[in-house]
């Protein structure tokens, strides 16, 4: 479904991700797990066009996109919930879900999509009216999600969704994740909480000083020892 091959990333002169292939299938639930600063923002931003590629491809359903905008590949069914949400905070929650929905496709079905993401998340409904700067950060981050759905992905890349919520909401958070991915959607994963990320992923990146230093099946980067010990304490 999308794939990257020997990527770069750079800010300014200095690379951030080098030579990083990477592959996701239809319906599939990948994790990337790493250090701080190790590169995973950069990459799921990179997927969806919010960093320039320096060298490399990304093909999507077989075609190489690897020149097209957030935009067009937005249209095409990627939608990213970025790191730290980044909602609208002075909009309403509505306007916040409508925004992720303005490809005429998404658009078309905006209504249908919606009752959609109540389903996965009630409580926004019951918030619509309100400013999205007013609500707790799990029920922002739960907005991010719906927003991104709203654009009606193929692909929901998701960065850190768990970051700074309190973990009664974190086990919900990883059940709606759980949800999106069954009816459907594959769904990239960056993730802090890498014993949780290990657990619902099929296959898992493991990206150190922007490389890829492990890849394979989630439990089996989950039975290496030295996974255990520098990500599950164990
Ligand atoms: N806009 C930027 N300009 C310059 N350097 C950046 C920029 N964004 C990130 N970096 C650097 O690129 C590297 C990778 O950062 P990135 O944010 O992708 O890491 P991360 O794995 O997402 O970390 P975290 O777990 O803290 O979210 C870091 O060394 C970071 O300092
Ligand atoms: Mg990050």
């Amino acid at each position: 479904m999308l794939s990257l091959t020997n990527v770069q990333v750079n800010y300014g002169a200095a690379p951030a991700l080098w030579d990083v292939s990477l592959s996701i299938n239809e319906q599939e639930l990948v994790s990337v797990i790493g250090p701080n600063g190790a590169g995973k923002t950069t990459l799921i931003n990179a997927i969806m066009r919010l960093n320039d590629l320096k060298a490399g491809q990304m093909h999507w359903m077989g075609e190489d996109v690897s020149g097209l905008s957030a935009h067009l590949l937005c249209e095409k069914g990627i939608a990213l919930v970025p790191e730290s949400r980044r909602l609208f905070t002075n909009m309403t929650v509505l306007e916040n879900l409508e925004l992720g929905s303005m490809h005429p496709k998404a658009r078309s079905e905006r209504s249908r999509t919606m009752e959609q993401v109540f389903e996965l998340f009630p409580v926004v409904k019951q918030k619509l009216a309100q400013k999205a700067g007013e609500l707790s950060g799990g029920q922002q981050q739960m907005v991010a999600i719906g927003r991104a759905m709203m654009a009606l992905p193929r692909l929901l890349l998701l960065d850190e969704p768990s970051l700074g919520l309190a973990p009664a909401i974190v086990s919900d958070m990883f059940k709606a994740i759980q949800s999106i991915h069954q009816a459907g959607t594959a769904v990239l994963l960056v993730e802090q909480n890498v014993s949780r990320a290990l657990s619902i992923s099929s296959k898992t990146y493991v990206l150190e000083n922007g490389r890829v230093v492990a890849q394979g099946p989630s439990a089996e980067i989950a039975s290496r020892s030295e996974i255990k010990k520098a990500y599950l304490g164990l």
